[in-house]
């Protein structure tokens, strides 16, 4: 039984990590022994996001503090949940693994390479593991892709497009989203789910280009292309879209068939007709995300499937996209 402290009580710990402890709780993997955030109405509000709202019947019981230091002073835990925003996740995940703690850290990673890097250092000569949240990498309607590719079930993949798009995220504590020395824009917020998923698809490109727009925090509506040997990949990522409601979706052309993933799931559409939509996992992906953490601590795995170095390298990907953009969308090449 893992137990876990966990710090910063926004919208991702209350809508997405919390219902996925109440799960694991129940199968008996692990115990969620106290939260921590500085605000402590964050306790009593609810919180409510795209991707689902804070259960509030049946609450969990844990303990509550507003300083985590103290939290960790009084609680033993084996692993810390880092949900804080963007900007403080370098600093403290590099504290907790100096402490010896196992460290789970919302994407991005941090705010750069540089301090990407850091942390990758600080979890190489701690006892404690470190894994970023990249969530999209334990989701159904993406390992689909993700085994297909790997098994040639449909061929070589010859085109990827992926949007992911809706409002301005104002709802952060002290509109921190909309601060770009703590955000870094939709560029690095929203858009690196994407890009991780890129390189999870089809590894390194070879080289970039991305414009961008600003209307809000700055870098908020973002066109990248991948450039790769046979593959052309387009991302979109855009919260600039007041009103319209949040969208992700991809499609993506093999050899054989064209896989298209939306709101309805999966669909495979094979050349020479007979689409279908392929059984997937309905567990969330946060709960599979944190089960998969939680495993390698328990077991000592090593975490093949989301390193941490593999995570800096995705920030030094939207490090090289903001370099395009900043010089007017030319073709920057990705240093491996
Ligand atoms: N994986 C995903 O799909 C996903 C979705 C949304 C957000 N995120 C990421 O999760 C992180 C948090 O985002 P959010 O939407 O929950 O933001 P948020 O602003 O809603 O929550 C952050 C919380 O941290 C608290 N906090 C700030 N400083 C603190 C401190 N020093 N000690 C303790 N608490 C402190 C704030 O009071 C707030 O409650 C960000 O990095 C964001 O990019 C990931």
């Amino acid at each position: 039984m893992i137990k876990v402290a966990l710090i910063g009580f926004g919208c991702i710990a209350q809508s997405a990590h919390l219902p996925a402890y109440r799960v694991l709780q129940e199968k008996g993997k692990v115990q969620l022994v106290a939260a921590c955030d500085i605000d402590r109405e964050r306790f009593s509000n609810k919180m409510e996001i795209n991707i689902g709202s804070a259960e509030d019947d049946n609450p969990m019981e844990f303990n509550k503090y507003t300083d985590w230091k103290e939290m960790l002073a009084e609680e033993e835990a084996d692993m810390v949940d880092v949900c804080l925003p963007t900007f403080l996740h370098a600093k403290t995940t590099i504290e907790l693994l100096k402490r010896g703690y196992n460290v789970l850290c919302e994407k991005p990673m941090a705010l750069n390479y540089e301090q990407s890097t850091a942390m990758v250092e600080a979890a190489n000569q701690s006892e404690g593991k470190l894994m970023i949240a990249q969530c999209l990498r334990f989701a159904s309607a993406y390992t689909f892709i993700k085994d297909a590719i790997e098994a040639q079930t449909y061929g070589k993949p010859v085109s990827a497009v992926f949007r992911r798009m809706g409002g301005p995220p104002v709802r952060g504590w002290d509109n921190w989203f909309m601060d770009h020395s703590r955000s870094k824009g939709c560029l690095l917020d929203m858009h690196i789910h994407d890009i991780d998923m890129a390189r999870f698809l089809f590894g390194e490109p070879n080289a970039v280009t991305c414009t961008t727009k600003d209307l809000y925090s700055g870098d908020d509506i973002v066109f990248s292309r991948l450039m790769y040997d046979g593959i052309d990949v387009l991302a979109i990522g855009d919260w600039a879209q007041e009103g319209t409601g949040f969208t992700a979706d991809y499609i993506i052309a093999l050899k054989k068939a064209t896989v298209k993933m939306d709101s309805d799931g999966v669909t495979v559409y094979p050349r020479g007709g007979g689409a279908y939509m392929p059984e997937l996992s309905s567990q969330s992906f946060y709960e599979a995300e944190i089960e998969f953490f939680i495993d390698t601590i328990s077991s000592g795995a090593v975490n093949e499937v989301n390193s941490p170095s593999s995570a800096a390298t995705t920030v030094k990907l939207i490090d090289t996209l903001r370099e395009s953009a900043r010089s007017g969308g030319s073709i920057v090449s990705f240093e491996k």
